[in-house]
């Protein structure tokens, strides 16, 4: 019997050597450890064996299972870390692969230009104010000196949203002047505020026109405001936006809540005034709107025209950057186009 033990053990540790795998260690481990394998064979038939030899052979036996035991187990060990190995070189990342850019996203070019003129504005004591897009006829028309019936009604092309008429119907603004009307029944002079926002217009949709957009309404109320803080105030904004030696020019205009009202143009930064496409030959190209509150405005927030004057203007957002740009057509600014956005 001990003879047999031995001659196993040899076997069994040999065996052991030459294995690589670990099907094949499981299958040594039940030729050997396994219910019907051989040393568990000797094991069970210790039980035979009269008492004395029962004693020495079942110690070394069990000794032997302890020794198999351990040696599969460091086997098993280093079987496994060697599987694991080799799966990491085959499945190895090569992270030296450059990985996809990240596309930086950026302000809408019409953005850009709405920050650079309340950059200027603000750069100049003005406050910003924002206000409905849904707006009463009262404050869009009726409080800007244009009553009901009035045929300078027909200068903004009106999307009603009720349509029983009076001050009470809702539209949506056609400008942002509706705001200063807002804001002075709000505050007390003296005041100066920017209020950017999108204004809409019921109008065929062309390369120029488009039915919504942004305008920018400029107002300054205080005593003794005269025309000449309004031409001062706009020179020095038209020479931030569009360079040091811009000329302005102020021509009559008719607006219902301004007056005297006055159109404004800056001399054509492409050619510097000779005449090209841009400008249309005439050397000149309109900006904005402007013009002195209107009496009947102040005396509809009850402020005293007689204390308190004003200036108002306001502008078109999307030219500018349409001009700067030379971009031939509006609907590009709402198309979602990121070939077109990307590049600004
Ligand atoms: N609200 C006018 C428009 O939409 C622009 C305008 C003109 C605004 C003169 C003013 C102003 O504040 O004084 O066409």
């Amino acid at each position: 019997m001990l003879k047999e033990l031995e001659d196993l053990k040899a076997k069994a540790v040999s065996e052991l050597g030459s294995i690589d795998n670990l099907e094949e260690l499981e299958k040594w481990r039940v030729r050997y450890l396994g219910r019907k394998g051989s040393l568990t064979a000797i094991l069970r038939g210790l039980g035979e064996l009269p008492v004395d030899e029962r004693r020495t052979t079942g110690a070394i036996a069990n000794q032997t299972k302890v020794l198999l035991e351990a040696d599969l187990k460091l086997k098993e060990e280093a079987l496994k870390s060697k599987d694991l190995a080799a799966t990491l070189e085959q499945t190895r990342l090569d992270i030296t692969l450059p990985g996809y850019p990240v596309s930086l996203g950026r302000l809408h070019p019409v953005t850009q230009t709405l920050r650079e003129i309340c950059n200027v504005f603000v750069s100049m004591g003005f406050q910003i104010v924002e206000g409905p897009e849904v707006e009463w006829d009262y404050y869009n028309f009726e409080a800007l000196n244009i009553p009901q019936d009035h045929p300078a009604r027909d200068m903004w092309a009106t999307f009603w949203i009720d349509t029983e008429g009076g001050e009470r119907s809702r539209l949506l603004r056609t400008h942002t002047s509706p705001m200063q009307i807002r804001l002075m029944e709000k505050t007390r002079p003296p005041i100066r505020a920017l209020m950017p926002g999108r204004v809409y217009r019921y109008e065929a949709t062309d390369a120029t026109h488009e039915s919504m957009f942004y305008q920018v309404e400029g107002l300054a109320i205080d005593r003794d405001i005269t025309m000449s803080d309004l031409k001062g105030t706009l020179f020095e904004f038209a020479r931030r936006l569009f360079g040091e030696s811009r000329k302005v020019r102020f021509r009559c205009d008719y607006f219902p809540f301004v007056e005297p009202g006055v159109e404004m143009a800056i001399d054509c930064f492409i050619c510097q005034g000779a005449g090209c496409p841009l400008c249309k030959n005439t050397g000149w190209i309109e900006i904005l709107g402007a013009g002195m509150v209107h009496p009947e405005v102040l005396r509809r927030v009850n402020y005293d025209p007689e204390v308190y004057t004003g200036f108002a203007f306001g502008m078109g957002v999307e030219r500018i950057p349409l001009l700067r740009y030379g971009i031939d057509d509006i609907r590009l600014f709402y198309g979602n186009d990121l070939r077109f956005l990307k590049q600004f």
